[in-house]
């Protein structure tokens, strides 16, 4: 039976269209990780979709003036495109408002409840008296106790990561109606006891390996200021309702239902899900930007263990930094960035998927310009890659017709170093290390390229070496069958048109070693140009 991972990737919210930074921060990764574990045979369940809950959507109806239902789906369908066209390989792309959903949350609760984990209590919330309503969240704007941010919100602080109750903000105002007065009022939410589970939390933690030094600081970080019992309900009519009497004007928080969505959206994806989510064996990678780890790394973990129904909790939590645009922020109201439904009017997805890579913000935020992109497509994609690919068919085509030409022995010394490079590559993506895995890849290419160069296959033909020359040919199309499988999870589309060269079928699993494929005799075809170069003003 072959080995199971689950994979997922941050939901993210529907409330604006998804940018560079969300493919560079979740997405893509996760997806190439997904396609690099299918094809060495491992059974992969790949989960995304999109939360829908939170003030983000309420606030975001509003200001668009529709009822949230609408909304949701207006950005929902704007996401599932770039899931289509940047070919992020999911086995299920769902979403948070669902009957399952629904169901999950409330046994979650009930459960809590039976354990003991779950307490009520009175506290003063901001009110807003013109609008009669408590303000949840992103409702209420005011000044960050922590770093003295005067627009920080009611959950959390933008600007210094705080994670905040609204009776913390100084000053607090209503976001809709500024005018309005706000004041203190008492009201009754649920709590998770999560300071009870420090320990096990803590324990747990410790147990982890393979997370990036940014997540277990964050989760560290929380520890070590002691974890405090967390609000779980939410003034609002949008979300999950709250299954208990005395709570029909509230609902959920929406990071108390957010990350059991992996679970809810794997129920829908199939209906063995269990063999994933109740399987201590299973492996499981979340991937997320910095800003989520917290929730990743203590407060869903901590639920996880709480509940105690054999839950599987995260292996490995790959957390990315940020990526920025021409080294400021990338935010769709100051217009900085590249925005997804925009980015293929440039370039084609596996450009942008690569250069992307090639640029993660893994150890710290990193900065992305159009120049480096332009540079990384040229060089690598168009030079090392697609000439390679174009020389060879064509040189081979104009000497010994459309079929491969016939070869001898594998070039030990090639091999050898292939072989080298093959191992790092894997090592790499193994470990979800995506720059140093295109450094490995980009390495493949420069040794084929190296070689092609040294053994000049076009002065063999010239001096009459024409058997030297083919075996040069064949050995050269077995490196094209290789770039093929080793570039497939992260250039999809290439991948394919490199191995649709050839008239036999060839998969494109992840290869252990190098090794000869492609018989002598067989058919090819010359491909038209696998990329095309970017000219840095057409892309500017
Ligand atoms: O930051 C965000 O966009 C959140 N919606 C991510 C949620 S991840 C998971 F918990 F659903
Ligand atoms: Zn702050």
């Amino acid at each position: 039976m072959s080995e199971k991972y689950l994979i997922t990737s941050a939901l993210p919210y529907v409330n604006n269209q998804l940018h560079i930074g969300h493919l560079i921060g979740c997405l893509l990764p996760s997806d190439v990780y997904a396609r690099f574990c299918r094809a060495r045979g491992r059974d992969v369940l790949y989960i995304g979709g999109s939360d829908e809950h939170g003030t983000t959507s309420e606030i975001g109806a509003a200001r668009e003036n529709m009822p949230v239902e609408e909304y949701v789906e207006k950005y929902r369908a704007k996401h599932l495109d770039v899931v289509r066209d940047f070919k992020l390989s999911f086995d299920h792309y769902g979403r948070t408002h669902t009957p399952q959903q629904e169901k999950l949350i409330h046994e979650l609760f009930e459960r809590l409840e039976s354990q003991g984990m779950i307490e009520e209590k009175v506290s003063n919330q901001p009110y807003s008296v013109n609008e009669k309503k408590f303000l949840a969240d992103r409702y209420v704007i005011g000044t960050c106790p922590r770093c003295g941010y005067d627009r920080a919100y009611g959950n959390e602080c933008e600007k210094c990561g705080a994670s905040l109750d609204p009776a913390d903000l100084i000053n607090p105002h209503s976001a809709i109606d500024p005018s309005s007065p706000v004041e203190m009022r008492e009201t009754k939410h649920l709590y998770f006891k999560l300071s009870s589970v420090t320990d096990k939390l803590r324990a747990w933690v410790n147990s982890r390996t393979g997370w990036p030094k940014t997540a277990t600081a964050i989760a560290n970080k929380w520890l070590d200021e002691g974890l405090h019992d967390t609000p779980i309900t939410r003034d609002l009519k949008w979300g999950i309702p709250v299954n208990k009497p005395g709570y029909e004007d509230k609902v959920f928080y929406v990071w108390f239902d957010a990350p059991w969505g992996y679970v809810s959206i794997s129920q829908i994806a199939t209906d063995d899900w269990a063999s994933w989510w109740k399987n201590p064996d299973c492996h499981y990678t979340q991937f997320m930007g910095k800003d989520n780890v917290s929730f990743h790394a203590v407060f869903f973990p901590a639920q996880e263990i709480a509940v105690n129904d054999n839950w599987k909790t995260v292996d490995v939590l790959k957390a990315l930094n940020f990526m920025n645009f021409n080294g400021a922020k990338i935010s769709k109201s100051t217009g900085n960035g590249i925005f997804l439904d925009e980015a293929l009017n440039i370039a084609p997805s596996d450009c942008w998927r690569y250069a992307l890579l090639a640029s993660a913000p893994e150890t710290d935020d990193t900065d992305f310009t159009m120049t480096r992109f332009a540079e990384i497509v040229n060089k690598d994609l168009n030079g090392l890659l697609g000439n390679f690919v174009s020389r060879v068919c064509k040189l081979s085509n104009k000497n010994f017709g459309d079929t491969v030409p016939a070869g001898g022995a594998t070039d030990e010394d090639l091999a050898h170093r292939i072989n080298e490079k093959l191992a790092e590559l894997t090592g790499c993506l193994d470990a979800c290390e995506f720059r140093k895995s295109i450094i490995a890849l980009r390495d493949i290419y420069g040794i084929a390229n190296e070689y092609m160069t040294e053994k000049e296959p076009w002065a063999l033909v010239k001096n009459g070496d024409t058997a030297g020359a083919a075996a040069v040919l064949n050995e050269c199309f077995q490196l094209i069958d290789l770039f093929a499988r080793v570039s497939a999870p992260i250039i999809p589309d290439a991948a394919e048109k490199i191995q649709n060269i050839f008239a036999g079928t060839h998969d494109l699993s992840w290869p252990t070693m190098y090794e000869h494929r492609i018989a002598s005799g067989e058919k090819f075809t010359v491909p038209e140009n696998l990329f095309t170069r970017i000219e840095l003003n057409d892309a500017e």
